[in-house]
């Protein structure tokens, strides 16, 4: 009995992590962090780099040099940086559609208003809140970098 209970709780914290932070977007910003831990930036560029998680360089180009393949649908994730901060950066990976409904980049932490969505992943974001924070932490790096 006890056995199961404990079972029935730790499931109760896996759901919990996984419960989507609410985002407010304030002028162009998200300012609260998606997570309670800091973000990783080196668990953040294998996130952006990878084919499976982020998928960034589909779209994005950036310092890779590793990554042969690089995307030129959108702006060099460097010269991005440049002009953005965290907070902007976390509002534009949330939902890049709050700035241009017609784009073509994912709304990596949204859960409504997505099209064409696998029956198993109603109700999940692509990215969790702690890789949205990882990630975020690899691009401001990118603005220490010549
Ligand atoms: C399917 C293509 C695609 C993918 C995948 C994609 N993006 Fe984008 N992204 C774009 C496009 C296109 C824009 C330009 C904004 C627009 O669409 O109006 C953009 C804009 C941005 C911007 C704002 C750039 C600026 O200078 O204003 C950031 C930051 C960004 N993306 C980061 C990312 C990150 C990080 C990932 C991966 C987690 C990612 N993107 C994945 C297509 C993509």
């Amino acid at each position: 009995m006890r056995k199961r209970v404990a079972l029935a709780f730790s499931w109760l914290v896996i759901l919990n992590l996984n419960v989507v932070h609410a985002q407010v977007i304030t002028g162009d910003s998200i300012f609260e962090s998606l997570s309670s831990e800091a973000g990783n930036p080196v668990r953040g560029r294998a996130i952006v780099a990878s084919r499976q998680t982020g998928l960034c360089l589909l779209c994005h180009s950036g310092p890779f040099p590793e990554e042969r393949f690089q995307g030129n649908l959108a702006p060099e994730l460097k010269a991005s940086v440049a002009r953005l901060n965290a907070p902007q950066l976390r509002a534009r990976i949330v939902n890049a559609a709050h700035f241009n409904p017609q784009t073509i980049m994912p709304a990596y932490y949204q859960t409504s208003h997505l099209n064409r969505v696998a029956a198993k992943f109603v109700g999940q974001t692509m990215l969790n809140g702690q890789e949205i924070e990882d990630v975020i932490a690899f691009l401001i790096t990118l603005n220490n970098q010549n």
